[in-house]
Parts: structure tokens; sequence; C-alpha cells
């Protein structure tokens, strides 16, 4: 893996535009239930946070795609956990439902919660969830629920302030730093919060490069070079 702030080097970027940008991208399949997952030993990683915070618009923008996965302005658009592969198969990036989003009979509700829950916890394939934050909410109660359950079973995590053309410098600034503060207190959280805009695409090369840190042939051009 990469090390934080390491900037790729010119073979990586050839592989990133290659990965994210090229042809080999595309719907893999969506998960409804616990059978629905699939086998094959693919990295994955997935994109996690509460309704609206802009899930499936960060893998529109990654991919520089306009519906690869479906955004939308009303909360609760995304219903499964859907899969995409990217290059083939050197790597999964899974679109979560959003949490926090209760407009549906609470029995389904619950399912769902349950069924993401098992999910980050239990997929051996999952490398890293990145937990999305709208950057002018800042992290709020039910972020915590999530982070404090991902450090008991100690799965890496780290968070994402999406939206940050919606804020000014000075705002985001000031809510980098004490949500800086907040997420020192969790122990599988990594330590540094990345920001991105979709809508400007800000932020993007840098997230392609850490996600790709999850793919071996990626590490070991970085490696030789
Ligand atoms: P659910 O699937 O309901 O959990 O939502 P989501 O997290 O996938 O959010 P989605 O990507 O559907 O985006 C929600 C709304 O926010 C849409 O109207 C997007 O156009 C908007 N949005 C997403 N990212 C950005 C961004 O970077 N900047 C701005 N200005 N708007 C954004
Ligand atoms: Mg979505």
């Amino acid at each position: 893996m990469s090390d934080d702030h390491s900037e790729p080097n010119s073979e990586q970027k050839k592989f990133l535009t290659k990965l994210f940008l090229g042809q080999n991208i595309g719907f893999r399949l969506g998960v409804a239930d616990y059978d629905g997952f699939p086998d094959e030993n693919i990295p994955e990683i997935c994109f996690a946070g509460r309704s609206n915070v802009g899930k499936s618009s960060l893998i529109n923008a990654l991919t520089n795609r306009k519906n690869l996965a479906r955004a939308s302005n009303t909360p609760g658009r995304t219903q499964e956990l859907n899969y995409f592969y990217v290059g083939s198969d050197d790597l999964h990036i899974v679109d979560l439902p959003g949490y926090g989003f209760a407009q549906a009979p609470k029995s389904k509700v619950d399912f769902w919660n349950k069924l993401i829950r098992d999910y980050l916890q239990g997929r051996q394939q999952l490398r890293r969830v990145y937990i999305l934050i709208d950057a002018r909410h800042g992290i709020k109660d039910n972020d915590k629920e999530i982070f404090t359950m991902l450090d008991k079973i100690g799965t890496s995590y780290q968070i994402i302030f999406t939206k940050i053309d919606k804020i000014s410098e000075t705002a985001l600034a000031k809510t980098l730093t004490h949500n800086q503060d907040i997420v020192q207190s969790y122990i599988a959280c990594h330590p540094r919060i990345l920001t991105t805009s979709s809508e400007k695409k800000i932020g993007l090369d840098m997230l392609r490069h850490e996600i790709a840190s999850f793919i071996p042939a990626y590490c070991h051009i970085g490696a030789q070079l």
C-alpha cells in the first residue's frame, strides 16, 4: 500500500488512467440478500455513509461516467449493495445504500441495516471502508456508531468529506480541524480525512491513487521504481 503523502509515479499514472478512465468498467451486480455476494477473491472497497452524502456521485466522478451508479436528489436512491468492476477483475467498488434513511417500512430498514453491518463486519474481500460525510454537516452520531462498530472488529476505514464545492475554504478548514480531532479517538480510522467534490472534480486523482493501492499490481509498479 502507498504511504499517506506519496504521489503516483509515471507508470502508476498510466495504470490509473487505464483503470478508472478506460473501457473496462461496469456494473457487476446488485446484492439484496445474504446469498447474493460474489464469491471471487477480488479486492473490494466500499462507499458507506448517510443517505444523500454523494456515494453514487463519487463513483461516477471517479470513473468519469454520468450514470454508472444511480445518483439522485431523493435520499434512499441506492437500495442494493451495488458492485462495480474496475479494470475487469482488478477491483470491485461497492456502492452501499445510505444509512439513516427511514422512509421505508421498519422491517425493511432493519433488514437493510443488518445486512450492511454484517457486510462491513464479515466481508473477507473488503480492503477498506470509505465513510463519506457531507462537508457541510460533519460527523454525526450515526456515523460515530459505525466508527465504533468498525473499531471493535478492526476493519480499516477512512473518512471522505464530500461536496466541498458547497462550502467556503475557511469553513472547510475549520470543520476539518474539528473533525480531525474527533477521528483521532477512533483506532481503526485512518487519521487523514480526504476531501472531494464530484461536481467540480476535486480530490479525485488522490482518491484514485489511494484506492488503487489495494491492487497488488499497482503496488508492484510503485515498489519497482
Ligand atoms: P443514497 O443512495 O440515497 O444514499 O445517496 P448517495 O449518497 O448515493 O448520494 P447521491 O450520489 O445520489 O447524491 C445526492 C445528491 O447530492 C445529488 O443531487 C447529487 O447531485 C448531489 N451531489 C453529490 N456529490 C456532489 C458534489 O460533490 N457537489 C455537489 N454540489 N452536489 C453533489
Ligand atoms: Mg446512492
